[in-house]
């Protein structure tokens, strides 16, 4: 009999990579879906099953991590080995409008998964995952940030993240659960949600090479990020709970990098000065197999037009500047590499998003322009 696992926020970017992962695994997983006026299941249909076929190895479960009742009934039906709290709302800049609700969903939500293990008498039996974050480091305190590193967090969604990581430690100190922490730096794919800021640069690198835009404005170009691929750091998570004791790790890449140079990365050339972004030239090989001659030929009448500006809009009031993280023990203790670089990570999306919106394009004029521009 292979495993069960629960998994919450199946719906999201890390939800949809690690369902695919654990079913090839083996498992039977379960997830928590919100109910909501539209499908917001594209990330996970390729593995959705109708609840009509026998022997499924994926079933979803409405819920909401607000609700108790709602999340100790799953928990007690479905008596998972591992649980993946994954579910949060996990947007820096909106935790700043919406505080008491992150504080809620992020915060006492994970206690809500923990406290109903425990009165589900589910302690020797279900392995927890909380999706931890470096966000944790805020203003940071030390060069790289390691597990010991203290904590200094920098907005409402980081300090609900705070209460979320010590309540797990609590519960595993107070009730012996195997509840673990993954401090995840950040990771992103071409699941990445749209505002977030890799997949912001990469779609609208796709719309701007396909003359469906013609710039883009972002926020603090000067903050670094340690970015990794969410393939990569859902292995980790999984490696996090098959360890035979409870523990709290770093994942990153050790490798920090600006917004500005990840924006040159995809596309662009910045002038620092004047905080633009301008097409400084065309890479042919990068978009010759994509976008087809008559469109690299417009491409190439663009080539110092300025496609990149800055709106203070996208400011946060606290901001984070500078994360880096030290992987030593995530190495070492469970083997865990990282197979995607930066540029590996941003030419996937940078593909994948030039791919999804020329079928958007292809959709929306019923092909015609699409011809003029692909021959
Ligand atoms: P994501 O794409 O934003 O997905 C978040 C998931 O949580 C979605 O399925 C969302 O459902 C669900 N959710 C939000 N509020 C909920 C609620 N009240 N009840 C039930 N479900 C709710 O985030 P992600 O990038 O996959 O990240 C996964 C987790 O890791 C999050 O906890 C995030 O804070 C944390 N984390 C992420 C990173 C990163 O760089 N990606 C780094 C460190 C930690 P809908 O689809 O209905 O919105
Ligand atoms: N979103 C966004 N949009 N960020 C921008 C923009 C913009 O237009 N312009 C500049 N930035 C800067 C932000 O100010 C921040 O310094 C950096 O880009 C990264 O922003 P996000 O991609 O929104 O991610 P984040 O680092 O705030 O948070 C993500 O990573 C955390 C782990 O460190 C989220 O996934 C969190 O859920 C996660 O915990």
């Amino acid at each position: 009999m292979g495993k069960t696992a629960l998994i919450t926020g199946i719906t999201g970017q890390d939800g949809a990579y690690l369902s695919d992962y654990l079913i090839k695994k083996g498992y039977t997983v379960h997830g928590i879906k919100r109910r909501s006026s539209l499908f917001n299941t594209d990330r996970i249909d390729h593995l959705y099953q109708d609840p009509h076929v026998e022997n499924r190895n994926m079933i979803l479960h409405y819920g909401d991590m607000t609700d108790s009742m709602n999340i100790t009934r799953i928990i007690g039906d479905v008596k998972p080995d591992e649980i993946y709290n994954l579910a949060a709302m996990s947007h820096v800049k909106v935790s700043f409008d919406t505080p008491e609700y992150t504080a809620n969903a992020d915060g006492i939500g994970t206690l809500r998964i923990l406290e109903a293990v425990r009165l589900l008498n589910l302690t020797n039996k279900s392995r927890i995952y909380q999706a931890s974050t470096s966000e944790l480091y805020g203003l940071v305190q030390e060069v790289p940030q390691k597990e010991t590193t203290p904590f200094y967090p920098r907005s409402p969604y980081a300090v609900a993240k705070l209460y979320a990581y010590w309540i797990t430690v609590n519960y595993r100190e107070a009730y012996g659960i195997h509840a673990s922490n993954g401090i995840l730096f950040n990771h992103e794919s071409p699941l990445r949600g749209e505002t977030f800021v890799t997949r912001k640069v990469t779609r609208a690198v796709a719309r701007i090479v396909l003359g469906l835009q013609d710039k883009v404005y972002m926020g603090n170009l000067s903050s670094k990020r340690d970015w990794g691929h969410a393939k990569d750091y859902v292995k980790a998570m999984y490696l996090i709970l098959q360890q035979d004791q409870p523990d709290d790790y770093v994942i990153s890449t050790g490798v920090t990098t600006t917004i500005r140079d990840f924006i040159k990365m995809a596309f662009v050339e910045g002038k620092d000065e004047e905080e633009v972004g301008f097409i400084a030239s065309i890479d042919e090989n990068k978009f010759a197999n994509i976008v087809g001659n008559k469109q690299l030929e417009l491409l190439k009448k663009r080539v110092g037009d300025v496609v990149v500006g800055v709106d203070p809009a996208y400011f946060r009031p606290t901001e984070v500047e500078l994360l880096i993280g030290d992987n030593t023990k995530a190495r070492t203790k469970l083997n865990w590499t990282p197979e995607y670089d930066l540029k590996a990570l941003c030419e996937d999306m940078v593909i994948s998003d030039l791919a999804l919106m020329k079928k958007e394009e292809y959709l929306k004029d019923g092909g015609y322009r699409i011809l003029n521009y692909f021959e």
